[in-house]
């Protein structure tokens, strides 16, 4: 073989991911150099950042726990006392609207000894965020909360009520003894929590994309459709399947690719705490649409939110707030998915649809939600096989370096902030 055939034998060669165990400086190595690439020579990250739990407790201290998490639309505790139960990296926490209207999140460990105040099966109607049997979301409602196991009870912003038989207890100080209460903020209508309290305020963070969804009014939305999902992926398997549209021409191509062809998808450049893509209608169906909102015919999806201008109402909007509160906004509504990792290959998700508060009240709002809620049903199962597939893909010793198309822009735009993250800055200051 002369060497010319050697040397096109080694190029041509697959750079298959080592087997195994790569300690988390060679994962952090592996994506910092992708990251580097310019967009055209953009590619995949070891696929052990999405297999390995010690890179997975790397991401819990350094991506997840220091900075802000999405948990909660405003809407799903309408209600003073309303509440809503989320387990988040090991904290069990309670997000709750106290009597005087705030929105706390509070720690539903008992400062006695640890028990989880609202277990299920102890009277707390409505624990988690989906009502059983129902992809209806659900919220529970309480004037206080009851500790079950010595009955300590607490006021709706953690402060000790009482505590039975503790008066013998020498130097006992019910001040001391409060349900921990976590940094929150409530941004566009969404409940943020910062686990270790060190971050920097949010809304500051997000001024630039504020503006850029101001017309959907998320904070007055409603959220009427969610479901949860067991996923046996990585988180960021996800974050990356919603974000790139290039699948649509892929097992999305009898649903969306219809309506949003992937060639005419495309991403924005980089912003310091957000990805943004956008998804334009096929012309044919800009034209169907004006058709349709000019004749107030509503026969699918709901009606168009008015405050839109003319792009909004033609294409979606994919969002990723990093590290991972994903938002599509749509013209008739915005999905809001919340992802609550559990390891290297395991993470809940809740997948969510919200409408204008208008919408919700209108006589045959039942029947579109059951509709619209089979549809969101639809595009999502596809997701989830083709998730499901990657990971198992990524466990094996086949997995090898991938090259990313132009259209997985939001993905390059991810691994760089990862990479920023694990070098401590932002990804704009690479
Ligand atoms: S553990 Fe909660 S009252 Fe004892
Ligand atoms: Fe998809």
């Amino acid at each position: 073989m002369s060497s010319a055939a050697v040397d096109q034998q080694k190029t041509s060669a697959p750079i298959l991911f080592p087997r195994g165990k790569i300690s988390i400086e060679e994962i952090q190595r592996g994506i910092c150099e992708a990251a580097d690439l310019p967009l055209e020579r953009a590619k995949t990250i070891p696929a052990q950042a999405y297999t390995s739990e010690e890179f997975y407790e790397w991401e819990v201290a350094n991506l997840f726990r220091n900075d802000w998490l999405c948990v909660a639309h405003i809407s799903q505790i309408p209600n003073a006392g309303d509440f809503l139960n989320v387990d988040l990296l090991d904290e069990p926490l309670v997000i709750i609207r106290g009597k005087d209207e705030s929105v706390r999140v509070l720690s539903r460990v008992c400062p006695h000894r640890a028990m989880d105040i609202m277990p299920e099966g102890y009277g707390y109607e409505g624990h988690g965020s989906v009502a059983p049997n129902s992809d209806k979301p659900a919220c529970g409602h309480t004037r206080f909360f009851l500790c079950p196991y010595h009955a300590w009870s607490f006021e709706l912003d953690g402060q000790l009520k009482a505590s039975p038989e503790m008066h013998e207890a020498a130097g006992f100080c019910r001040d001391e003894f409060s349900l921990r209460a976590f940094h929150s903020e409530v941004w566009q209508g969404f409940v943020f929590v910062n686990l270790d309290g060190n971050a920097p305020p949010l809304a500051p963070q997000l001024t630039e994309m504020e503006i850029d969804i101001a017309a959907y009014k998320m904070a007055g939305m409603q959220l009427v459709i969610a479901r949860e999902w067991d996923c046996e992926f990585n988180w960021k398997v996800l974050v990356e399947n919603f974000m790139e549209s290039y699948h649509h021409l892929g097992i999305h191509h009898k649903t969306l690719q219809p309506m949003m062809p992937a060639r005419d998808t495309w991403t924005e450049p980089e912003h310091r705490r957000y990805v943004r893509a956008h998804l334009p209608y096929k012309d044919s169906l800009r034209e169907e649409l004006r058709e349709r909102e000019r004749g107030g015919d509503w026969s699918s999806g709901f009606p168009t939110i008015a405050s839109l201008n003319e792009t909004q109402k033609t294409e979606w909007g994919l969002f990723l707030i990093h590290p991972n509160c994903l938002l599509a906004t749509a013209p008739d509504r915005v999905i809001w998915y919340r992802l609550q990792p559990l390891g290297a290959d395991r993470m809940k998700l809740l997948t969510t649809t919200l409408v204008a508060p208008e919408v919700a009240t209108q006589a045959d709002f039942e029947e579109l939600r059951a509709r619209e809620a089979q549809v969101l049903y639809a595009f999502h199962i596809e997701d989830m096989e083709v998730c499901t597939g990657v990971q198992r893909g990524l466990r094996s010793s086949s997995s090898r370096e991938g090259r990313l198309s132009h259209l997985e822009m939001p993905i390059w735009l991810f691994h760089r902030y990862i990479a920023a993250r694990i070098r401590g800055i932002w990804a704009t200051e690479v």
